[in-house]
């Protein structure tokens, strides 16, 4: 939701848009559970001079953060820092490229090791 209240809406895929956020939302609740912590996910519509805007998902946990070096690498197909079986390092290269497909862009910040992490993936809004 919006300020204003008014709901943001995107015209994309159904089962594109549940992968991503179930990709996000498990790489968070995986950060979080060897330190107690929080996971937090909010919408928010950003309005351009021209068109109706873009719609920005922010997933944002308080758990282990990325240390600098690998932040550069976490989009690469098979890059996984969890141990076989945990991961397979394909979850954030499968949402940057439906992301892509559907005209948007994604991005992983984090403070470093014990800092959390904040990713935030806008599509252009629907008017
Ligand atoms: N919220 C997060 N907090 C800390 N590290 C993260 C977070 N999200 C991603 N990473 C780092 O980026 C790496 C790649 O993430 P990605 O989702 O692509 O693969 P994965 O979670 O390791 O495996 P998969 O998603 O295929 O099960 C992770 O192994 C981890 O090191
Ligand atoms: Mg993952």
């Amino acid at each position: 939701m919006t300020s204003d209240d008014k709901p943001t809406l995107v015209r994309a895929d159904a089962i594109m848009l549940r992968q991503v956020v179930l990709n996000l939302v498990n790489n968070a609740l995986d950060a979080v559970v060897e330190q107690s912590g929080g996971v937090e996910i909010r919408t928010r519509l950003e309005r351009g001079a021209i068109g109706p805007g873009r719609v920005i998902v922010t997933v944002r946990d308080t758990g282990r953060g990325i240390p600098a070096e690998h932040l550069p690498h976490v989009f690469e197909l098979f890059f996984t820092t969890k141990e076989a079986g945990r991961g397979v390092g394909l979850g954030l290269a499968v949402c940057q490229s439906l992301i892509e497909q559907h005209g948007g862009t994604i991005r992983v910040e984090s403070p470093g090791v014990g800092q959390g992490t904040t990713v935030e993936f806008e599509l252009p809004a629907e008017s």
